[in-house]
């Protein structure tokens, strides 16, 4: 695992702690991170900067608030949606996926339309 973009030791807190290394996958690739620390600090780590698509313009998000707020994070999390990653600790084996748009669910009025091109 390339460890370049992370903190080896912070002037205020010292040397942080970190969990075991797990593999999780991101789009299919495996990747490996720490145990329990949030999901989108494994990507930044791995240099993985894009989460989702916006639903209409399609335009990138990544990493904005990182404490749970904006929705910028969020990704499909073994196979669930809107997955704020930024806050979501980090597991062995989880299936981390790049979300576009809503990702269309049973029943979503918006993401029908989306797909009929009525909106
Ligand atoms: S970065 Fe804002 S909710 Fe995750």
């Amino acid at each position: 695992m390339d460890t370049s973009e992370r903190i080896a030791v912070h002037p205020i807190l010292g040397v942080p702690e970190k969990g075991r290394q797990v593999q999780f996958t991101y789009n299919g690739k495996t990747m490996s991170g720490c145990e329990g620390e949030p999901v989108a600090m494994a990507l930044k780590a791995a240099g993985v900067m894009v989460h989702r698509y916006t639903k209409k313009r399609h335009e990138p998000r990544g990493i904005f608030c990182a404490i749970g707020r904006c929705t910028d994070c969020v990704m499909v999390v073994d196979g669930v949606p809107n997955i704020r990653t930024c806050v979501t600790p980090l597991a062995e084996g989880m299936d981390v996926r790049t979300q576009d748009g809503v990702t269309p669910l049973a029943g979503d009025k918006a993401d029908k339309e989306e797909a009929d091109g009525t909106i």
